[in-house]
């Protein structure tokens, strides 16, 4: 917990306080303070009638019998309902006047543009329904999704959600081998993929990486390709078919399910404390409410609005907020396929120009990297179109709040920082944009409905300002329902650490206006540019080389990115340490997992400093990467024999 410890003092000096603007509260969903303690106060008091009075929002097929059975740590919301998630994104708007509203406006990397109406994404997404059904996919069936930022892939998933088949997204930067995994894991049956993708004007292939990944992949039986970049791929008779083919061969009708309110909507695969990812499990009532409820509430979203969240879809913002969210409230969605400063560093506020977005939902890591291309890139345009600005992924630092308010919204527009995770399916702590004055670094206070909380390693509540660990004290309608194959994990990780909680994995702490501070995690894991990996992930595939022989991974704070990989590897008996082995274990990494694991630094030593029990003191290591600085001569040997004395104390 020293890096918590140190944050706690950083962020203590913070003192500033911005109330909503006026003008923003009149017109908000949720107006002021009061009514966003009114709604507090209901959920708390009687929380099953608050979120079934929520619940009226969503189309139902049949009403639930119950609102919550909680058997912990299992969970059954809105038991007895019928419901379906494509019908609530699609169909429900097809009998209001939003039927020719623009549900999505795409923007490849290259620069074409492709706009659907709700109308005409309802009319692919049936079309692709039936193009699963016809190669077998049926009801509790799972898909894997390999894809790039294109308008097919949230047609896939619709189309998936239409007929009960769980998807299984993956993004489309991890490797063959990580792909292989995931699809092994979850036993899908049919692959959607494309030749490939465009980022920062390179083809990223991703055929080539399908044909690897499912020569070990038995339950495979179909692939199906979007041709996006025209490139060359193998097409596999039998196997294989392309997207614009198959898509003639249906027709349009393809009523949606009516599936149970716990059906598994989708599986996510996310990093943990062991090697392994985990597979959360996303149900389909209690996660579209919440993911709907949040869109409507934090974003303040209404029918006017453009709104446009920069997250690949492969992760979970991308799903809750790009996707299921915006979709269900009837949204027009802005996606763009590539990087931020393709061609140039100004891409993302051309983009904002261009379609006239008015909600901006994007990550501290890429406010760093704005901040460090230069504010002349935002001032060459016209921005005023933004009203409500969002962050997620990682605690921004105040610096760079400010400059995203300043810079980009102007002092007009308020900031909404989003705590919430994979596992939490939808935002849990976040500002209510009308109604909560927001300070620089603090996602404020939990969400109605949600019970968070800071407490110490025994569950014993801490006072304010004091560090602790996050916890949610009551289950919360899109939690994930266990991990897929593996629910003693699920308990394991989530239900066991402190009792009786939901146990986050971060550092928090509460001010003592309520506010909470999230200070990072606090198991094995590194956020790196928001994007979660294990430590022991990255160990593994290190030590999968022939050449390694032992492997640490520590995190270092890093400017842009929050933090970076450092690698401390001891090598074989009989092998060199080279800077070309060094590069040649910073691709094998990418190769073993993908490339946002590629370590930004490794550092070859004799041996890992280590407790008499055998333990490698990461702490110590951490403290060599974030104070040692890069090796001038980088094929020396880090020497430990000095650390040897530390041992004792370290044991202690
Ligand atoms: C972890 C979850 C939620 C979608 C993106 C990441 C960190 C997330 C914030 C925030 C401080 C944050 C936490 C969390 N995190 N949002 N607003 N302030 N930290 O999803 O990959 O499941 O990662 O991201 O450490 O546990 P994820």
């Amino acid at each position: 917990m020293s890096s918590v410890t140190s944050n706690i003092e950083s962020t203590l000096h913070e003192d500033r306080v911005f109330a909503p603007p006026e003008t923003f509260s009149r017109g908000a969903h949720i107006r002021s303070a009061e009514e966003y303690e009114r709604l507090r106060a209901e959920a708390s008091e009687s929380p099953d009638n608050f979120w079934a009075r929520m619940a009226e929002e969503l189309h139902w097929f049949k009403k639930w019998d119950t609102v919550l059975k909680w058997d912990a740590p299992h969970a059954e919301w809105f038991g007895g309902g019928k419901i379906n998630v494509s019908d609530n994104c699609l169909d429900r708007h097809l009998e209001t006047w939003r039927r020719n509203k623009a549900a999505l406006i795409w923007e490849g990397e290259p620069g074409e543009q492709r706009t659907f109406t709700y109308l005409q994404l309802h009319t692919e997404v049936c079309r692709f329904a039936n193009v699963l059904k016809r190669f077998g996919v049926q009801t509790g069936d799972r898909v894997a999704l390999y894809m790039p930022l294109i308008p097919e892939l949230a047609m896939a998933m619709l189309a998936c959600a239409r007929i009960g088949a769980t998807h299984s997204i993956i993004f489309g930067g991890f490797s063959a081998d990580s792909l292989r995994d995931r699809i092994n894991d979850a036993g899908c049956k049919l692959v959607v993929t494309a030749d490939g993708g465009w980022r920062r004007g390179a083809e990223v292939k991703l055929k080539p990486t399908v044909d690897e990944a499912v020569k070990e992949t038995p339950s495979v039986r179909t692939c199906i390709v979007v041709r996006r970049t025209g490139t060359r791929v193998h097409i596999e008779a039998g196997r294989d078919h392309w997207w614009h083919e198959v898509i003639e061969t249906v027709d349009a009708h393809c009523p949606a399910e009516e599936l149970d309110s716990e059906h598994p909507l989708y599986i996510l695969y996310t990093s943990g404390t062991t090697g392994k990812p985990k597979g959360i499990l996303h149900t389909t009532a209690g996660y579209l409410l919440q993911a709907h409820l949040t869109t409507k509430w934090v974003f303040d979203l209404k029918d006017e609005d453009t709104y446009w969240c920069t997250a690949d879809i492969g992760w979970v913002t991308g799903h809750s907020y790009v996707v299921y969210g915006p979709l269900s409230n009837g949204a027009t969605v802005v996606m763009y396929e590539g990087a931020p400063n393709y061609p140039e560093p100004d891409r993302f506020w051309r983009i904002i120009e261009r379609h006239r977005v008015s909600v901006f939902y994007t990550a501290p890591t890429a406010i760093r990297a704005f901040i460090k291309w230069g504010e002349q890139w935002p001032l060459k345009h016209d921005l005023t179109s933004l009203r409500l600005l969002g962050t997620v992924g990682e605690p921004i630092n105040p610096e760079a709040w400010m400059w995203y308010r300043e810079i980009i919204g102007k002092g007009r527009c308020p900031i909404v920082d989003t705590w919430w995770q994979t596992e939490t399916g939808a935002m849990m702590i976040a500002p209510l944009p009308g109604a909560t004055p927001t300070k620089p670094g603090s996602a404020t206070k939990p969400l109605p409905g949600i019970e968070a909380d800071v407490m110490t390693r025994s569950g014993a509540p801490v006072g304010p300002n004091e560090g602790g660990y996050l916890v949610i004290k009551r289950p919360w309608p899109s939690m994930l329902r266990t991990i897929w194959g593996d629910d003693e994990r699920y308990r394991a990780t989530y239900w066991s650490e402190i009792d009786g909680v939901y146990f986050a994995g971060d550092g928090a702490r509460r001010d003592a206006d309520g506010y909470f501070w999230i200070m990072g995690r606090v198991d094995d894991v590194i956020n790196v540019s928001g994007h979660r990996l294990g430590t022991m992930e990255v160990e593994s595939a290190l030590v999968s080389h022939a050449a390694v022989a032992e492997a640490a991974v520590v995190a270092r704070p890093d400017e842009i990115k929050g933090s970076a990989i450092i690698a401390f590897v001891t090598l074989e008996g009989d092998r060199k340490a080279t800077d070309g082995l060094k590069e040649e274990l910073r691709r094998h990494v990418a190769k073993e997992i993908g490339a946002l694991a590629r370590p930004e630094e490794i550092r070859f030593s004799d041996q890992l400093p280590k407790t008499r029990s055998g333990k490698i003191m990461r702490r110590l290591l951490r403290e060599i990467a974030t104070s040692g600085g890069v090796q001038g001569d980088v094929t020396t040997l880090e020497d430990f024999s000095v650390l040897e004395k530390l041992r004792v104390h370290e044991e202690e």
